[in-house]
């Protein structure tokens, strides 16, 4: 096994770097650009039962350090994905984890299913829209959130992942309500609520009103969050949210991530995820680690000994 190789939730990785869902489609328009194989993995763009056509524009907007978009989901449906997406996608040698979307405990249910028939990597639940007006129904209430990760364990027996919101005072009561369900992992996080107002017509910029800001600016959000499940919960973690370097994929393993994804810094660069792989081996020599492995949870096992009264190790 090679050094950078992980394994999270039960899913292997060659490389703890994949891209984050909805910010790389099903990976057709990076292929011209390098091997998708490089990749530790692939979180496809949400997929629900039938195509969903998404917000009307505007649909997204640039901040000085991210983006506020408001897509809603647009995607071309479960059957689409099973006979166009995943047929291409599968001849890659890298994990192709589905994120899936859905309006009830059913459509998520039958979306899994298939996928897992299919032969597909993972599954991602994504709870945690706050772009369609039934997004966050599952992501913001503990019974909801179990009732559904419970129902859909039940027809699945690949590494179940849940994706859980920024939008609430915090991860915890979701993410214990996720793995007592029995999710394998969770990804955090996606994107936080926002809102852009155009300085001249002092209207609200995207159509939809609010925005999903991701990028930069929520990094800090995103690592407090993994910070707070990883000393909190023995669950593993996907740590996404303004990742554009390898120093910054080091500091999401160091608070407990075992696994980063890539979003929005892709939009700027494409190459991104490729470089931070290329590099994520000197990143953490100079960080004083030899392997992945010995990264993880490093400032949650400084927080626990400060907890304890060791003082910093
Ligand atoms: C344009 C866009 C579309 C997205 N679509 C999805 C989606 O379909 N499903 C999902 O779970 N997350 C989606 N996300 C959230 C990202 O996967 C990621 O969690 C979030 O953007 C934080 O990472 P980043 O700052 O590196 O982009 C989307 C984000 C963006 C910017």
């Amino acid at each position: 096994m090679s050094a950078q190789a992980v394994s999270v939730g039960g899913l292997s990785l060659k490389n703890p770097v994949l891209v984050a869902s909805g910010t790389f489609g099903y990976g057709r328009e990076f292929a011209p650009l390098f091997d998708l194989s490089r990749l530790g993995g692939i979180m496809v763009k949400g997929v629900s039962v039938t195509p969903w056509a998404g917000n009307a524009g505007v649909r997204v907007a640039e901040t000085e350090s991210g983006m506020l978009n408001a897509i809603g989901l647009q995607n071309p449906g479960l059957q689409h994905f099973l006979d166009v997406d995943w047929p291409w996608l599968r001849r890659f040698d890298t994990a192709v984890v589905v994120n899936v979307v859905g309006h009830s405990v059913a459509e998520y249910v039958a979306v899994t299913e298939a996928v897992t028939a299919a032969g597909v990597g993972a599954v991602e639940l994504n709870v945690s829209c706050p772009n369609i007006a039934d997004g966050l129904v599952f992501g913001t209430d503990e019974r909801a959130l179990f009732g559904l990760v419970s129902a859909v364990r039940k027809v699945t027996a690949l590494p179940l992942i849940v994706k859980l919101s920024p939008n609430t005072s915090g991860p915890l009561p979701y993410a214990r309500a996720a793995v007592e369900a029995g999710a394998d992992a969770l990804s955090l996080i996606n994107t936080v609520l926002g809102v852009a107002i155009d300085r001249n017509s002092g209207q609200t910029v995207l159509g939809n009103r609010t925005g999903g800001l991701s990028g930069p600016a929520i990094r800090p959000i995103a690592l407090r969050f993994v910070l707070e499940v990883a000393a909190a919960l023995p669950v593993d973690l996907i740590g996404m949210g303004g990742i554009a370097t390898a120093q910054d994929a080091v500091s999401f393993l160091q608070a407990g991530a075992g696994a980063v994804a890539v979003g929005t810094a892709l939009f700027r660069d494409p190459w991104t995820a490729l470089r931070i792989i290329d590099e994520l081996p000197a990143a953490l020599s100079t960080a004083g680690y030899q392997t992945v492995d010995e990264a993880v949870g490093r400032a949650v096992r400084q927080e626990r000994e400060r907890r304890d009264g060791r003082g910093r190790s």
